[in-house]
């Protein structure tokens, strides 16, 4: 790719903004001088924004993702000696969703491999190197050979999208955070599938997110992204399904980096079973088995996915990415030493009697959020109540897990407002919305 200059910078940035097409020339020079640093943080934001605004053609949003894609090193796992599919799942970002953190041990212990490039928290939704993040002495960015040595090992490892890697997403990441620019079909689908396709695997499972706390609330988008996700994976070579799934509330009752973490080990221990993170794990786990040859149907699939989960050997295949990367080896029998509570845990208690009729899911992530940069880790929200529970009067919506006071008082009117009881039954939303997508 020839390099680009000031006024060829410029020159990409006018052409956006008056909504015209960019071609895979100068989006390939556009992203090599974002990784080059010739691009400031100012362009970038300036570039999201325009992208944001004008939207991008389908063929335009496929080479920016291959443009993303290629100005980085692309993973080829075909050295590393491993004796089963390379396999992948990505999310378009929830509130309360570890699955990643207990679906990538479930498909390793069938004998799949899940080497994931994952992302950190992005506007109100989690990420899942944060909840990783909360394990103390877990290393969260090991180096190609350290990678390599934990994915043949334990079958699986999360990891950033690095300098080397997709260096591109990792700064338009951040730029859209701070820009009102997350929210955008070209910009999620260039973000998640650059890093699917450098990631070197073989099949992907998608889970776009519907539903108030998705990062596109607007329904009438939803499809769109779902689509544009599975025809842009498909035409790079990546065999793909999207699933689409309710984020109306949060997929679990815990949320927060080291909530998630304690639940996602005590989910891997057989010691709990919330409904909905059981029910995405199965759905996508048995794709992922049957894309990767590793199921004959779809009965041996959710047979061997459960047996993985029920006998320990998931757990066992969660401590050995632990322990590799040099996280404690006694995680898994005693977390609470590990993932500590914060120091205040208050209730937000119903202030009427009646049916809890609907979460602002967007404003519980956003509290999370707020409380995770007071409190670190251990901000966060415990047992939030579900859609339709009947709720009485003085009891607990939720426990707000709060650094201080201050802290607490900062979230307590938003969540607040974000519980709304009423008096006619609710019956609670299906997790799946419609059939899943096929590409590829
Ligand atoms: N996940 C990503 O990696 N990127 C996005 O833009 C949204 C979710």
């Amino acid at each position: 790719v020839s390099a680009i200059d000031s006024a060829g910078l410029l020159q990409v940035l006018q052409r956006k903004r008056d909504g015209e097409t960019l071609t895979d020339g100068e989006l390939r020079q556009w992203f090599r001088a974002v990784v080059d640093g010739a691009v400031d943080d100012a362009q970038l934001g300036a570039f999201a924004m325009a992208v944001w605004l004008r939207g991008m053609t389908d063929a335009e949003t496929r080479a920016m993702t291959l443009a993303m894609r290629d100005c980085g090193e692309r993973m080829d796992w075909r050295q590393a000696g491993l004796d089963g599919p390379v396999l992948d799942k990505h999310s378009t970002g929830g509130v309360g969703d570890l699955t990643s953190l207990v679906l990538a041990p479930m498909v390793a212990a069938c004998g799949g491999y899940m080497p994931m490039l994952s992302g950190r928290a992005l506007g109100h939704t989690g990420g899942t190197l944060d909840k990783l993040a909360a394990i103390p002495g877990l290393l969260i960015e090991p180096d190609p050979r350290q990678l390599r040595r934990v994915v043949r090992d334990a079958g699986f490892a999360l990891f950033p999208a690095s300098s080397r890697v997709v260096p591109a997403d990792r700064r338009l990441y951040e730029v859209r955070d701070r820009t009102a620019t997350v929210d955008s079909i070209p910009l999620i689908t260039a973000s998640i599938l650059a890093k699917k396709l450098a990631g070197g695997s073989q099949a992907l499972a998608l889970d776009v997110k519907c539903g108030n706390g998705a990062n596109l609330p607007d329904a009438r988008l939803t499809v769109p992204l779902a689509r544009l996700l599975v025809e842009t994976a498909a035409s790079a070579g990546l065999r793909c399904t999207a699933w689409l799934s309710d984020m109306n509330q949060p997929l679990v009752a815990d949320i927060g980096d080291s909530l998630e973490m304690r639940l996602a080990l005590a989910y891997l221990r057989g010691d709990v079973l919330p409904s909905r993170l059981h029910a995405l794990c199965m759905t996508l786990g048995c794709e992922l088995l049957l894309l990767g040859g590793l199921a004959q149907d779809l009965e041996q699939a959710h047979e061997r996915l459960e047996r993985a989960r029920s006998s320990g050997a998931a757990a066992e295949r969660f401590m050995r990415m632990c322990r590799g990367l040099g996280g404690p080896a006694d995680l898994l029998e005693d977390p609470a030493r590990y993932l500590h509570p914060a120091p205040l845990r208050v209730a937000l208690t119903a202030t009427r009697s009646g049916t809890l009729a609907s979460i602002d899911t967007r404003a519980l992530g956003l509290a999370v959020q707020a409380l995770r940069a007071d409190a670190g880790p251990a901000g966060g929200l415990e047992a939030v109540a579900e859609l339709g529970a009947q709720m009485e009067s003085g009891t607990a919506l939720a426990w707000i897990h709060a650094r201080d006071t201050a802290s607490l008082e900062r979230v307590q009117p938003m969540l607040q407002r974000a519980f709304v009881i009423g008096d006619d039954a609710v019956a609670p939303p299906c997790l799946f919305h419609g059939a899943p997508l096929r590409g590829g």
